[in-house]
Order: structure tokens, then sequence, then C-alpha cells
């Protein structure tokens, strides 16, 4: 038996998700920038975004969205015994966010931290915890997007305020069991070249928050927009693609593809190169703008109580993002 075939096939036995209540429109951020609906919609197909609350942290987003994870899986949150968040908006830069959602609920016996890939957090996370429990490691895992990017965004600098929101995603993990689908395949990578084109320059240990320099805003989402689409399209084509090759599947036999919702324009390019119809791929981004490591999740968990797909259907989720960094999953249900 080679290595591969000796792993213990993993499967998704439940997702959840949760927004905070606020809903910011594009009508909204018009009295705040110099923006307009029609150029938002136009150039994004954003049209509202979810802000959380004064006092609302990442972790209490993706307390909510795991609890929403644990009902639909039927888990109790004392069987998890792995915690892993994709954020790059962390309530602390230590301890992980992971360790406060393990707190919140209750998942005393579960190992937690955080994964940084930006957009990508929620993919990398899934293939983390889907080799751990490949290799017998742990059984039951929790893995969350989550994000307060209302938190890292300058509210004065229209090129980027209108793009993001707040939310989060989860799913539970498991050793797939009799009649229950797996995780087909997995391509996940990484272009260190290119960190300058999208990132968070200040606020970290290169660019510590100052007197001199709090009113630059260097805390906030930075992007060369045009250069990020053009990776964006680029990759996450390549990496469909590759997962769609290693699982045996062709476009025909995909129920549903479920991408990062950064850009309408970016989802249509990709569904056009991978000659999926606009129908079998997932959208949430007109409602939730760009929530970066929990667009996936959210995404994945809308599609799942949408039923979009059933069992024995096969998905594939995609996406990119800072870092640059990109992953894709392909999924019998
Ligand atoms: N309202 C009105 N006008 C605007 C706005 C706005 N909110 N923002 C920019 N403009 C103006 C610009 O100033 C520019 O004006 P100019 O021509 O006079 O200079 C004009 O609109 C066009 O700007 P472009 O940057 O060329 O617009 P583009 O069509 O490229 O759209 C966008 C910009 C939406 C950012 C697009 O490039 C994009 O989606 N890029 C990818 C972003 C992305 O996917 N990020 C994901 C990662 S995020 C993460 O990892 C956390």
């Amino acid at each position: 038996m080679s290595a591969t075939n000796s792993r213990i096939p993993v499967a998704i036995a439940g997702t959840g998700s949760y927004l905070p209540k606020r809903v910011m429109t594009n009508k909204d951020l018009e009295s705040i920038v110099d923006t307009t609906d029609e150029w938002i919609t136009s150039r994004t197909g954003i049209k509202s975004r979810h802000i959380a609350a004064e006092g609302e942290n990442t972790s209490d987003l993706a307390t909510e969205a795991a609890k929403n994870a644990l009902e639909n899986a039927g888990i109790e949150a004392a069987d998890i015994d792995l915690i892993i968040v994709g954020t790059i908006t962390p309530d602390t830069l230590t301890p992980a966010t992971a360790c406060y959602v393990q707190h919140n609920i209750g998942a005393v016996k579960a190992l937690a931290f955080d994964v940084s890939a930006a957009c990508s957090g929620f993919l990398y996370a899934m293939k983390v915890a889907q080799d751990m429990i490949a290799a017998g490691t742990y059984k039951n895992a929790l893995i969350i997007g989550a994000e307060k990017l209302s938190a890292f965004t300058n509210w004065s600098d229209r090129n980027t305020c209108v793009l993001f929101g707040d939310g989060a995603g989860a799913a539970i993990l498991t050793a797939s069991k009799e009649g229950q689908g797996r995780i087909l395949a997995t391509e996940l990578g990484t272009n260190g070249s290119q960190t300058s084109i999208l990132n968070i320059p200040g606020g970290g240990s290169a660019c510590p928050t100052t007197i001199a320099n709090a009113d630059q805003k260097l805390a906030s989402l930075a992007m060369q927009g045009r250069e990020v689409f053009k990776h964006a399209v680029n990759v996450m084509k390549r990496s469909a693609e590759a997962v769609i090759e290693e699982a045996g599947l062709s476009p025909e036999n995909i129920q549903q593809v479920i991408p990062h919702q950064a850009n309408l324009r970016i989802i249509d390019a990709i569904a056009d190169r991978l000659t999926i119809p606009n129908d079998k791929v997932f959208v949430n981004l007109h409602k939730y703008g760009n929530t970066s490591a929990a667009a996936v999740a959210i995404a994945l968990d809308e599609a799942h109580r949408e039923k979009k797909f059933e069992r024995g259907d096969n998905i594939v989720l995609v996406g990119f993002g800072a870092g640059l960094t990109w992953a894709a999953v392909a999924i019998e249900w």
C-alpha cells in the first residue's frame, strides 16, 4: 500500500457561518468617501458589507460560526481536538485568535492556533487539519476563517474601504465514515516575491505604530488593485485546474465552484477560463464584500445550506490572497 493510500480519508462533517448585524451599503459609503454605488457595483459587484460592532472581536465572530458548524455536524465542542483559525485580523498579535475560540466554545482538549495566509487562510487551515486527521494524529478538527477587516481599513481611502467586510465561516473535519464523501485533492502555493502588492504595511515589528506615523494609517490594507487582479485570475485558474485534474474530474462533473469573493469580474473570468457555467459558481460578495479568510468559508456554508450540492457531488473551493498565497481543494461531498 502506498503512503498516500494508507492515509485516512477526510470528510467535511458540517459547516457554519456568522455575519455581524450591522449592514453598510454602497449608499452609506457615498457619505464617507468620494465614491458611488454605480462605481462600486460595476467595478466589483459588491452592494453591501457587514461591519462588526464596537467591542465585537474577530474571535467573537469566529465563535458564533464555530457553534453553528458544531450544531450542523452534530459534534460536541468537547470532542474537538484541533482548532485552526485563518485570519489576518487577530484579536491580539498573541495569543492566537483560536485560543479565545477554544475557551469560548469550551473545547477544552483542543490544540488551537492561527494561520496567516490572508484570503487563502481557510483553505490553508483545511489542508493542515486534513493532513493531521489523515495521519491519525487528531480525529475532529474545527477550522475557521474569521476577519474583522473594518479594524484594518483606512476609511478615508476610497481605493480600499469599499472592498472589505467582516464575518466568519467554519467547518468540522473528521475521518470519513461509510457513505460520506472526502477531500479528493488539494493544491496550495505561495509567491513571496509579491509581498508588496497587497499588505498591511504598519502595526507589525517592521513598522510599529508610533505617535510620529499614527496619522498615516499604516495599519490598514494597502493594495495595487490591477496587479492583484491579474495574479488572482492566473493563480486561481491554475490551482483549480490542478485539483480538478488530480481528482480525476472534468468541468462537466463539478456541481459547484466556490471561489474567493473579492471581485465579480475576477470570479467571472475564472469561470470562463475553467469553462464552468456561471450558475455553478457560487457568488455572495454582493452581500458581504471581501471578507478575506472568511469568504470561502462563509460561501461554503451558504452553498451547503442552500443545497447547491448534495451527497456525492463534486465541489471545488479556490482562493488567493496576500503573500501572494493561493489554494484550491476538490471535495466529493
Ligand atoms: N469610487 C470611485 N472611484 C474610484 C474608487 C471608488 N471607490 N476607487 C478607485 N477609484 C478610481 C481610481 O482613482 C481611478 O481613477 P483614475 O483613473 O482617475 O486614476 C479609477 O477609479 C480606476 O481605478 P482602477 O484601479 O483602474 O480600477 P479597477 O477597474 O482596477 O478596479 C479594483 C479596482 C476593484 C480594486 C480591482 O482592481 C480589483 O478588484 N483588484 C483586485 C482586488 C482583490 O482581489 N483583492 C483581494 C485580496 S484582499 C486580501 O487579500 C485581504
